[in-house]
Order: C-alpha cells, then structure tokens, then sequence
C-alpha cells in the first residue's frame, strides 16, 4: 500500500470515529470539507515513512500520529484563510471554508479540528502510554508556542520579523513534528529525524513564497500574489527569485543529505526529491524567466 493510501485510509476512519453521532451537523460539513479536498497529504507520508525506517512496530500509533498531524495543519489552513489573516477564498481548487460555511463555523471548524487531534492520538495510544506522551509533546512543539505555527502566524503581527523565523515557525515546526511523530512512534528517539523535517519543512515554504509569484492560481488551487498583497515576509521578496530557488534546492540537498543511514535512505531520498520537483518545477521557473526576459527586451508585447 502506498504512503498516500494509507494516509488517506487512516484520515478517513480516525475522522468519522471521532465525529461521533450527534455534533451539529454543519459543523460536521465544514470540517470534512477543510480535511477531505485533495490535500498533498506530505506530513503524515513523511510521519509513515520515518516509522517505516524506525521498524514500524505500532502502525496504528503511527497511523494515530500521522492523522493528527494532518487535522492540525488543515486547522491552521482553515484559519489562515480567514477574513483577519490572509483572507483567501480558495483553498485546494475549491471554496475556503469560510466562504462555503461562513466565519463563525469556519473558526469553530479549526478548533473542532485541532481538538480532534488530540482525541484521535489519546483513543490509540492507550497501549503505548510512554509513547503517547512523548507524541503530544512533539506535537505541540509543533502547533503552539514558542517555535510553531501559531507562533509563527503571530510573527505577522509583529512590526518585525526575521524572515527563517517566521518560516521555520509557520510551516517548518509541523515537519519537524512529523518525522519526529514517526521516530517516536516506534519508541525511537526523534533526534536523528529532527533535521530532515527542519530542512524540508523550510524548503516547503520557500516553495510557497516562489509559486506565490511564479505560478497561477489555477494550479495551485489557492490565490497567488498574496505575500505581496498583505506585505509578508517572504523569500522571493527578500532573496529575489533566483535568490530564492537557490535557497530552495540547498534547503532540499540539506533534507536529503540529513537522512540517517537505514535501509530506507533511498526511499525517503526520492520522497524528497520527488517533493522537490512537484513544489517548484524547473519547466515553470525556466518558463518564467523566459518570458519575463522577452519581455523585459521588448520581445513580447504584454496585453493591456
Ligand atoms: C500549504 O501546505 C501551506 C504551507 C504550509 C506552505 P501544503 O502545500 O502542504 O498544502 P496541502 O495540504 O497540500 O493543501
Ligand atoms: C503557511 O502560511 C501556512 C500556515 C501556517 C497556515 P501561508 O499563508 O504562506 O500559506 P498559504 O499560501 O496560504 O497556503
Ligand atoms: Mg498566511
Ligand atoms: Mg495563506
């Protein structure tokens, strides 16, 4: 079975389990429409793949992990877009929650979500008490203060902000979380992981900042030219693009290269490689400057 089936599998059966019977049923709606909409699903894979090079002796607390990893990150998308911070319509190709729910049960659906989180790793870690503990902290590191994603949402409102801070906090912290999620999971210690996670999560957003000027938002399911719009920090703004894709590719050589020696280095190598070229694909970055330098010559004229 692929890591993405049964990352997709374990979602499914946790979500529904957790829901229970009874809750308000458009509450309900609105938090499989934030978690059920084509997401890439690369933190719980990356969570399966660790535990499978760390012996995977507990799948179903690594399946437990990995899904509670996921809920968090689709909460913290499902705010992020919200009117008070990016107030983002689209999200995965299709309505941000908000604007297929409204506000009220969008704000409600990421706590539902990040709420859930947590049930879903406390009802499978009953065996495993030592285990468990070890994961929520992670998990926490990963989501709350000082270093994850709510800290780094806030370095947004903060008047400034250094730039790997903020990215290492608002996406970096959950990677770190995930390969760590997959160590401990198997009663392994997470330190050897943290840096693969630190590395890739890092490169994610760069990724993001790049594709936020280079891509549409067609492909990527979500506005483009938004950290420009809101004034963000961001590495295209601050490296320039080539800057940027540089940053990128040694941020991917790092992730690759942090990888301890296990028989399943090669695996977790092509999932970063394979990463790499999904987020920032060199057809579209040579595409762009293309026709970002014919136009700067005069070469192509640009519709007004
Ligand atoms: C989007 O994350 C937000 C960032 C942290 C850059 P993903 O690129 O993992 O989004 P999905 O889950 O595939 O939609
Ligand atoms: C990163 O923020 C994701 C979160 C911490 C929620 P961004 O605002 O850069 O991500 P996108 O571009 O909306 O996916
Ligand atoms: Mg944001
Ligand atoms: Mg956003």
């Amino acid at each position: 079975m692929s890591l993405l089936i049964r990352a997709e599998q374990a979602l499914s059966g946790h979500f529904e389990q957790a829901v229970g019977v009874g809750a308000p049923p458009r509450l309900v709606a609105a938090m499989r429409h934030a978690v059920f909409s084509g997401g890439a699903r690369i933190r719980p894979q990356l969570c399966m793949a660790v535990a499978a090079a760390c012996g995977d002796d507990a799948p179903a607390l690594t399946n437990a992990a990995a899904v509670a990893l996921e809920l968090m990150h689709c909460a913290s998308l499902v705010h992020d877009d919200m009117p008070a911070f990016d107030n983002a319509d689209t999200r995965r190709g299709r309505p941000s929650v908000h604007k297929a729910f409204s506000e009220p049960l969008a704000l409600l659906a990421g706590d539902g979500l990040i709420v859930m989180a947590y049930r879903v790793m406390l009802q499978a870690g009953a065996q495993h008490s030592e285990r468990l503990l070890a994961l929520m902290d992670n998990l926490t590191q990963g989501v709350g203060l000082p270093h994850g994603i709510v800290a780094g949402q806030a370095w947004e409102c903060e008047t400034s902000a250094d730039l790997g801070q903020y990215q290492r906090a608002k996406t970096g912290a959950l990677f770190v979380s995930a390969t760590c999620a997959g160590a401990l999971s198997c009663g392994h210690a997470p330190e050897p992981w943290a840096s693969l996670g630190a590395s890739l999560g890092e490169a994610y957003q760069v990724a993001d900042d790049i594709r936020d000027v280079i891509a549409d938002a067609a492909s990527l399911g979500k506005p483009v030219g938004q950290d420009a719009l809101h004034a963000r920090p961001s590495s295209a703004q601050a490296l320039g693009l080539e800057g940027a894709i540089a940053h990128f590719d040694h941020l991917i050589e790092q992730a690759a290269s942090s990888i301890p020696a296990c028989s399943y280095r090669d695996m977790l190598r092509q999932l970063v490689q394979h990463e790499a070229e999904r987020l920032v694909p060199k057809a579209l970055c040579e595409g762009y400057f293309k026709a970002h330098a014919s136009r700067a010559s005069g070469r192509i004229s640009t519709p007004h």
